[in-house]
């Protein structure tokens, strides 16, 4: 007897030693590893590539469990699709990924990639900028540039597919100009000599991540790729500060007397807002100023443009989708007249389309934070200073999402208290760091979307785009799968 229960206590310690094991041991690697160099092989060319490597993560993640290891040389980073470790990384890794880091030339210590502790602060300063009561007052802006889209596209209408991706992307910086800056880009030359820097110097970042040599700021501060990425740097700045010391002389004059803070809820681009601020309690100076108007108009203009072409594809390839949102635009807005604010919220079918679309296509498909210290997962442990990765595409083509995972359905958003999606659905990030426009994102979306669709029918085959991952998921060849016809 004391045999038979010695031997149940040793099976006993026996299992609770493997199963602690299993939690402290390091998350299997990813296969397709080299001898020394690890993945880096696999993450060489260009962001076609990359992208079909991210594609092809999702499913080899998912097949070891959601998580995995890639080594990139020396670099270890840990690569997350499970919804529960995706969300205990968001919530409790509040500092950015180390490679944020190498978006401070650009950005500086603005909201992207600051500290936590610098983050807090400005987080809570930025937030009345994004509030309700000021966007409410933008929805002249998103009115008056989408009806300013439908006219320009009018030339396309019935003559075959054309590249719908410029229009927009300009259409989208125009919004941005104006309610960030208070202006616009009369000059259209200006504003893609803007647009071609903005891209080049994406290029140039991602190019420095997939290049560990050049991570390192002593070996970077050498290289050609900082050469040519402070060329574009200087575009940029020259640009946003002409703007911002515009701005500041029409709003102080020439003096440095403080003026009184208007309150009230008329119309202030955001940029109005951040001078308030640095008169009323001196919280940003110029250049601090400088990088948060940069960052909200890159931030925008590398998201909005995109996940609107990817909605227009799907519905151009979901014609059944496109009619019932149609009818429902009707039904809200009648005759052609404003999008109002309260339209937008009866516009739901629309908002599922878009969910749905950034489901399928999330703009930043993937983010990172840092590990300070050990980090407890469901079933590992891990270990700090190394790179982590929440693989959001994963996280959105996780299997809890059903057997129809893969497939466009607007309709599963219609009862999301059904499914917890909140849990699985990070296209604004996730966690508290998650994106500041989010409210202004989806008004102006719908609102461009509304103003197109009542307009135009569209026709696209969304198999036919081609991707690509330059930090951003960037749909590439509309010239060759997108065209309207005038609705009569
Ligand atoms: C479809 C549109 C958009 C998508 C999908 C999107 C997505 C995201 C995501 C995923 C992040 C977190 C990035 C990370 O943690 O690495 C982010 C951050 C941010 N986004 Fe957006 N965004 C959109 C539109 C906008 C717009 C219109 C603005 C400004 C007007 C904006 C401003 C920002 C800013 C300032 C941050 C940094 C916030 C922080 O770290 O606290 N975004 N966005």
């Amino acid at each position: 007897m004391f045999a038979v229960v010695l031997l149940c206590i040793a099976c006993f310690a026996y299992w609770c030693w493997c199963r602690q094991r299993a939690k402290t041991a390091e998350p299997p690697p990813l296969p397709g590893a080299w001898p020394l160099v690890g993945h880096l092989p696999l993450f060489f060319g260009d962001g076609y590539k990359l992208w079909n490597r991210i594609n092809n993560m999702v499913d080899q993640v998912c097949d070891v469990g959601g998580i995995a290891k890639i080594n990139l040389g020396p670099v270890t980073a840990y690569i997350i699709t499970d919804p529960d470790d995706c969300n205990t990384i968001a919530t409790t890794c509040m500092e950015k990924d180390p490679v944020y880091e190498f978006t401070k030339p650009w950005f500086g210590e603005s909201l992207i990639a600051s500290r936590y502790e610098v983050w807090k602060n400005d987080y809570k300063l930025l937030t009345p900028a994004f509030s309700q009561i000021i966007l409410n007052t933008f929805m002249d802006v998103f009115n008056s540039e989408s009806r300013k889209l439908v006219k320009e596209l009018e030339k396309h209408a019935g003559k075959g597919p054309f590249d719908l991706f410029t229009y927009l992307r300009h259409n989208a910086l125009n919004i941005l100009c104006l309610t960030a800056l208070g202006v616009g880009f009369t000059d259209s030359n200006l504003a893609s000599d803007y647009l071609h820097a903005v891209k080049s110097t994406f290029d140039t970042l991602v190019e420095r991540v997939l290049k560990i040599w050049w991570h390192s700021p002593y070996t970077f501060a050498w290289s050609k790729l900082k050469k040519e990425q402070d060329g574009y740097l200087k575009i940029l700045h020259k640009m946003s500060d002409a703007v911002l010391q515009k701005r500041k002389s029409e709003m102080f004059g020439n003096t440095c007397v403080k003026k009184t803070i208007t309150t009230g809820t008329k119309f202030k681009p955001f940029v109005d807002i951040l001078l308030e601020l640095s008169v009323e309690n001196g919280a940003f100076n110029d250049e601090q100023i400088r990088a948060q108007v940069d960052l909200m108009l890159v931030a925008g203009q590398e998201s909005t443009p995109n996940a609107l072409l990817f909605t227009m594809a799907l519905l151009g390839s979901h014609p059944d989708v496109q009619e019932r949102v149609f009818s429902e635009i009707q039904e809200v807005l009648g005759e052609d007249r404003d999008v109002e604010k309260m339209d937008l919220s009866r516009l739901q079918y629309l908002e599922a389309v878009v969910k749905e679309s950034l489901r399928l296509f999330p703009i930043a498909p993937l983010i990172g934070r840092k590990l300070e210290r050990d980090v407890k997962l469901k079933n590992y442990t891990l270990s700090p200073s190394q790179h982590c990765i929440l693989l959001i595409y994963g996280l959105h083509k996780h299997p809890i999402w059903g057997p129809d995972r893969h497939e466009f359905k607007p309709e599963r958003w219609l009862e999301p208290s059904k499914v917890p999606f909140n849990l699985v659905y990070g296209p604004f990030g996730l966690g508290r760091r998650q994106c500041i426009g989010k409210t202004y994102a989806m008004m102006s979306m719908k609102t461009t979307l509304a103003y197109v669709i009542r307009s135009y029918r569209i026709k696209a085959d969304y198999t036919k785009m081609r991707l690509k991952y330059v930090v951003t998921l960037n749909p590439d060849n509309a010239e060759y799968y997108i065209s309207i016809e005038k609705r009569t």
